[in-house]
């Protein structure tokens, strides 16, 4: 196996800054990029770097495809607290990425399982994503893919586990707003992307990149399965770094 590559960022900032320069690398490289995008709070550094960086002509996303994670079910996409009125805000609108090349779970689809199944079908028409962002969950979920005792290849429904609930309540008034579902890309689906890209920030995050990167591959902890792809890059903040770095208490 190729050990994951890691880089310790000293802050947020210098983060987004060197995950902005590598997305942007793609995207001048390859116009036509197919990039698989995260939601939630970490990749929104990222995505205001790249918002500056298309506002000053320095790269042109116009051309590129995307396809989201995740979305919550059953969820509408109007709902303020949808993924898609995320995407809209905060990466498809301001780099000018048209409906038709921006692709999203629908949140609430007439048949959860057809719809799993056409998203794989589109991500396969596309030609396969080049580059996949992905954040971390406390408990080592990628997507909504949650620690247990199976994991699901493909683009699934999927009961949030109690931590996701708990962690994700920030964004909503309170914990009984949160969605209890959501349709998520399987294991499968991220392990296929050619390069994954994934970022975490701050000390909640190092008991997660610990396992990630260094621990056993386990479906207790589903981003180690990453330590099996190829072509992995972890970004973190020195928060996120701390238990990779020294005798990591
Ligand atoms: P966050 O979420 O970026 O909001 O911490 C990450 C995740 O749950 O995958």
């Amino acid at each position: 196996m190729i050990p994951i590559k890691v880089i310790i960022l000293r802050d947020y900032k210098s983060l987004s800054e060197k995950a902005a320069a590598l997305v942007a690398g793609t995207v001048r490289a390859n116009p036509a990029a197919v990039l698989g995008l995260a939601t939630g709070a970490t990749p929104l550094g990222l995505y205001r770097e790249l918002s500056e960086m298309v506002q000053k002509g320095l790269v042109n996303f116009s051309c590129v495809t995307t396809f989201n994670l995740d979305e919550y079910y059953p969820i509408n996409k109007g709902d303020p607290q949808s993924y898609y009125s995320y995407m809209q805000r905060y990466f498809w609108g301001p780099l000018g990425i048209s409906a038709a090349r921006a692709h999203i779970l629908k949140g609430d689809p007439d048949d959860a399982f057809k719809e799993c199944r056409c998203y794989e079908q589109r991500i396969r028409q596309a030609g396969g994503i080049d580059l996949q962002i992905l954040g971390i969950g406390v408990n080592g979920h990628i997507g909504f893919n949650e620690p247990g005792e199976a994991l699901r290849a493909e683009t699934h429904l999927v009961g949030l586990s109690g931590e996701t609930i708990a962690a994700n309540s920030r964004f909503f008034e309170k914990a009984g707003d949160v969605p209890r579902m959501a349709l998520t890309m399987g294991l499968g689906t991220i392990m296929k992307a050619r390069r994954i890209l994934l970022l975490a920030a701050g000390a909640n995050k190092a008991a997660a990149i610990r396992e990630a990167v260094r621990g056993p591959l386990t479906t207790a902890v589903p981003a180690s399965l990453l330590q099996a792809h190829p072509r992995v890059t972890v970004m973190v903040d020195r928060e996120a770094a701390r238990r990779l770095i020294g005798r990591g208490a």
